[in-house]
């Protein structure tokens, strides 16, 4: 009885697998997960075919600086392949502690805490702190990391319109909220809009209410604020942001994350995160090019002046085709086409042009907001920045 009710059990779950209609579609168009045979920093080799990659998240261009190459190949020689286990459990090794050091001094934070994920660090970020009981206030457009996060904490949560203060005023008026908890959740660079928070007012909303403001800057560190040094201190806000978080996978040239925020926010962090203290902790090459991509940061600046020279250049160009780009105002730049009939094609045209962008429609963006996602590079040369015009001319002639 009970193995006919498993297996009954088992093959609802089955059938929904190979029935699945968004799986079909993503067979028949073939728009994700490409396999790529080689790169060389801007140029990806795919199907025998030279591509310029206008979807990566390494805006500085560092993923491929002899300096940071070098220092994580050496670290993995020192220091072995992996951690193999959880920092409470085998123990912190030097370099997890010195990268910390380094990335809470950049940011203008007491104290860091790196992940083998930006995604774990922006879940702990939220499921840390917020509790059953708890008001959260998140911008709608806020990223699946950051929802999975509040989901976890089980706290009660509104949405506010997206980067709209005035909003989070009157969601915040609305609710019963007065013997609670309250926390503020919000992006510093929305990532697939390539919109700059609205800091200034919406911590001055927070402040007013006693918010604890949770800020993830996984598309603002390395691209905002002097040298880099993020959304919070582009706005002078450091001191009113509790916890900033976000990737080293992007301007960082790695993988993994990082929570930063005052020592005893921290501490606790250590202490009650099970996404801390219950996952391997970040690798010797991952920390080793972390921390040498935030040495380059901080010795050649060429690599932020030459990103957002490339992104002005780029953005002229989507100018002169008449395209949407949502009032992106970094190098994240969205092309939004409306529908997906109208984001396939230009996204086809693309890809037969030599150039690499995601398609993203509709629920991974906002009904009518089907869009093509790009990035610039500090590394996009003027070369590739011709052909990616020309590409673009094409796309849109598709239309
Ligand atoms: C805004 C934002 N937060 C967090 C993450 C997660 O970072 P990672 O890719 O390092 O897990 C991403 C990555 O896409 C992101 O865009």
């Amino acid at each position: 009885m009970a193995i006919s009710l498993f297996s009954r059990n088992k093959n609802v779950v089955l059938a929904r697998c190979r029935e699945d209609h968004a799986t079909a579609m993503r067979h028949r168009y073939s728009p994700w997960y490409h396999a790529i045979d080689s790169q060389q920093g801007t140029t990806v080799r795919l199907d025998g075919r030279d591509m310029i990659m206008l979807a990566s998240n390494d805006y500085l261009g560092l993923a491929f600086h002899p300096k940071v190459v070098e220092a994580s190949a050496a670290a993995t020689v020192k220091w072995g392949t992996s951690t193999n286990g959880a920092r409470p459990s085998n123990g912190s090794r030097r370099f997890h502690i010195e990268l910390e050091e380094k990335l809470a001094a950049f940011l203008g934070r007491e104290a860091c805490h790196v992940h083998a994920a930006g995604y774990l660090s922006c879940m702990a970020a939220i499921a840390s702190f917020a509790q059953r009981g708890d008001m959260i206030y998140a911008d709608k457009n806020i990223h699946s990391c950051l929802w999975d996060g509040i989901r976890l904490s089980m706290a009660t949560v509104e949405r506010f319109s997206h980067n709209s203060p005035e909003n989070l005023r009157e969601v915040i008026a609305t609710t019963n909220h007065e013997h609670a908890a309250k926390l503020l959740v919000v992006e510093g660079v929305y990532s697939m809009e390539g919109h700059i928070a609205r800091l200034p007012e919406l911590v001055e909303v927070a402040e007013e209410h006693g918010c604890f403001t949770v800020l993830d800057d996984a598309h603002g560190l390395g691209v905002l604020g002097p040298g880099g040094r993020g959304t919070a201190v582009h706005f002078g806000l450091n001191d009113k942001i509790d916890v900033t978080c976000g990737s080293l996978s992007k301007s960082l040239a790695s993988t993994g994350g990082f929570i930063a925020g005052s020592r005893e926010v921290i501490e606790y962090l250590r202490t009650h995160s099970r996404q801390t203290i219950f996952s391997a902790a970040i690798s010797p090459s991952q920390a080793a090019s972390a921390q040498a991509s935030l040495e380059v940061i901080q010795t050649e600046p060429e690599h932020l002046e030459r990103l957002w020279r490339n992104t002005r250049k780029y953005k002229a160009i989507l100018k002169d085709l008449g395209l949407d780009i949502w009032n992106s105002e970094t190098p994240a730049v969205p092309i939004v086409l409306g529908s997906k009939e109208r984001a396939y094609p230009f996204w086809r045209a693309l890809l037969e042009k030599g150039v690499f962008t995601v398609l993203s429609i509709a629920p991974g963006v906002p009904v009518g907001k089907d869009l093509v996602r790009t990035a610039i590079s500090a590394m996009h040369t003027d070369e590739q920045l011709e052909k990616i015009a020309e590409a673009m001319a094409y796309a849109v002639k598709k239309l």
